[in-house]
């Protein structure tokens, strides 16, 4: 097997068993290791910031000082003078839940079915999400948080930022608010996110159509990007209902205003935001190149030339994977040429033949049928409806891809491809190699490996690392099934490696229904890439996914995050309000995580 060719790293801790029951309210780690809750919803981030309320009494002005709700994806930055004892951690927060209110958020229904928010729910709402910057320092041995410092930083659903690349400008960029195309206000549902070579954080806007509608049906049914993507058509957005207070988050076509009001806001989302941690005065830039999905990350692989690609999951049922090859490569000596390479290159999506090849198919107005004729006159029209376009050129439609992850030493890259109970139900969406099961509920992990192991190949070979579910397989060359060993999970989502090349797998089912209930609480996994036997290395409170991955250079620091535990984590104490939190793990030995 060409995916065996690399070292098999050191895994030795003793797996800790299922986490059965709706009343598991803690975290469990393997026995020599130590799980502390790190940073809270609610904790503080900038200066002046009140303490957390435990009954969600903080305003929005307070909320927007301090940690978001539903942290997910993150990075640890490390200072170069102390790598493993001082850094930045750089986390998402996706979005906002009920327990954000002292009793849930007010919601009152119109005559005309609209729903209406009050506006100070909404701010603290939208306050609440975004990205969180901490500075954090270990100190006879234990991680904190340095406060104050002038790296902490808050970006919220509010934060301006700048738009650039190839739709940067475009007629379809622009509203009432900004006439230029050029500048948006905030970022939303921040999933997963990447980390480019030159010290830059991705983060990446995954369920925004959640948060927009078009009140004109028939105005919607004329727009591919409210139609492709998913844009409420009607009376009100899918959640929150923003629009009612705040005119933005109204796509609705109003011909009395410049560029429609805001019937081209949602063309403002789902993009890779780029930003530097350690210069808290930047504008955050959302670049266009890289085309808009659902976004769920961005995750770099660098070549031995400097070449680089992006890959991302498009997360809906059927949805596409892709890369992005920038037309410049990393020079590490060049710094501001860097800070250009995501405004120009090519982006991909993916096609998985039965054989175990597969291609990368240029998403290019004017080539792969991607014509005037079909609506694509120019390359920005293909980037904001880039799933359109991959239609258009046979994209293999995916049982939900999540997070991607890259091996450190073969760069071989990986897809947890979370669930999909539409597969089998449609001609589009037939069961195929790639996605083998109908109706599947557990999910699975694909990997490939580019051509030459280049990151701007256009081909490459793939196969399933394995299928999970209430037992954990591999199909073997003729796609029989063949068992592996190990503990059992579904709904592989968060995915990253390690430096040693352990690759860590975080959940996120529905652990009180059926068919999940035998695979316990959601739970972080570490798999062997050669042996593929998987073990369990820490399960979480009920209610929670399990995503976040990042470490110390050296190894010895793991963090995770719990989003959305349901019962009172961290405080664990019965009646505390539950709050996403990152967690921080330490070996008592002082050891490598995961050995
Ligand atoms: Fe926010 Fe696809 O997970
Ligand atoms: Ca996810
Ligand atoms: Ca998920
Ligand atoms: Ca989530």
């Amino acid at each position: 097997n060409i995916f065996n060719d690399t070292l098999r790293p050191d895994i030795g801790f003793t797996p800790v068993p299922a986490a059965i029951g709706a009343s598991v309210d803690t975290v469990t780690v393997p026995q020599g290791y130590t799980a502390r809750a790190f940073y809270s919803w609610g904790d503080a981030v900038l200066e002046g910031s009140p303490a957390w309320q435990q009954d969600a009494s903080n305003s929005a002005a307070d909320q927007i000082l301090q940690a978001g709700q539903n942290h997910d994806g993150m990075h640890f930055f490390p200072f170069s003078d102390a790598p493993n004892e001082h850094g930045l951690l750089v986390i998402n927060h996706e979005y906002s839940n009920d327990t954000l209110h002292p009793s849930g958020p007010t919601v009152t229904t119109a005559a005309d079915g609209s729903k209406q928010r009050p506006a100070q729910e909404v701010a603290k709402e939208q306050a609440a999400h975004g990205v969180s910057v901490i500075e954090i320092k270990r100190s006879d041995g234990q991680w904190q948080q340095v406060l104050p410092s002038r790296y902490n930083r808050r970006l919220s659903a509010n934060t301006p930022m700048d738009i650039s690349g190839p739709a940067a400008g475009a007629d379809a960029m622009k509203t009432a608010q900004d006439p230029t195309g050029t500048r948006v206000l905030g970022t939303l549902n921040n999933c997963s996110m990447g980390v480019t070579p030159w010290g830059t954080y991705l983060t990446c806007e995954e369920n925004w159509k959640n948060y927009f509608v078009n009140g004109d049906q028939e105005d919607w049914k004329k727009r591919p990007s409210h139609q492709r993507y998913g844009v409420a058509a009607g009376a009100h957005s899918h959640k929150y209902y923003w629009e009612s207070v705040d005119e933005r988050f109204d796509a609705t076509f109003k011909p009395g205003l410049p560029y429609g009001g805001f019937v081209n806001e949602p063309n403002r989302f789902g993009w890779v935001v780029e930003f530097d941690p350690f210069d808290p005065s930047a504008t955050p830039v959302k670049r266009t190149a890289l085309g808009r999905l659902v976004r769920e990350g961005c995750t770099c692989v660098q070549g031995t030339d400097g070449s680089l690609a992006f890959y991302s999951g498009d997360d809906t049922r059927g949805e596409y994977v892709y890369k992005f090859v920038p037309d410049g490569k990393y020079d590490p000596s060049n710094p501001s040429a860097n800070r250009r390479l995501l405004d120009s290159g090519t982006v991909y999506c993916a096609v998985y033949h039965a054989d175990g090849s597969g291609e990368w198919r240029a998403l290019v107005q004017g080539q792969n049928g991607l014509t005037a004729q079909r609506g694509f006159h120019t390359q920005a029209d293909v980037l904001i409806n880039l799933r359109g376009a991959a239609d258009v050129v046979g994209a293999t439609p995916m049982d939900r891809p999540e997070w991607v992850a890259v091996h450190p030493q073969s760069t071989d890259g990986y897809v947890a491809l979370t669930n999909n109970d539409e597969r089998g139900s449609t001609e589009r969406q037939a069961v195929d190699a790639a996605n083998p099961r109908a109706d599947n509920h557990h999910g699975q992990i694909l990997r490939w490996r580019e051509h030459g192991q280049h990151p701007a190949s256009l081909t490459f070979e793939w196969e399933l690392f394995l299928l999970a579910g209430p037992t954990l397989s591999a199909p073997d060359a003729k796609n029989q099934i063949a068992p592996l060993e190990g503990d059992r999970f579904s709904c592989p989502d968060g995915l990253w490696f390690d430096r040693d090349g352990r690759l860590w797998i975080g959940t996120d089912y529905d652990e009180l229904e059926e068919p999940y209930l035998g695979q316990g609480m959601n739970q972080l996994l570490c798999a062997d890439p050669v042996t593929r036997r998987v073990r369990r290395f820490m399960t979480g409170p009920v209610g929670s996914e399990i995503t976040g991955l990042t470490g110390t250079p050296d190894g010895t620091t793991l963090w995770f995050n719990v989003q959305h535990p349901g019962l009172s984590y961290p405080a664990s104490d019965g009646k505390t309000r539950p709050r996403s939190t990152t967690v921080v793990v330490t070996k008592n030995d002082g050891g490598v995580i995961g050995t």
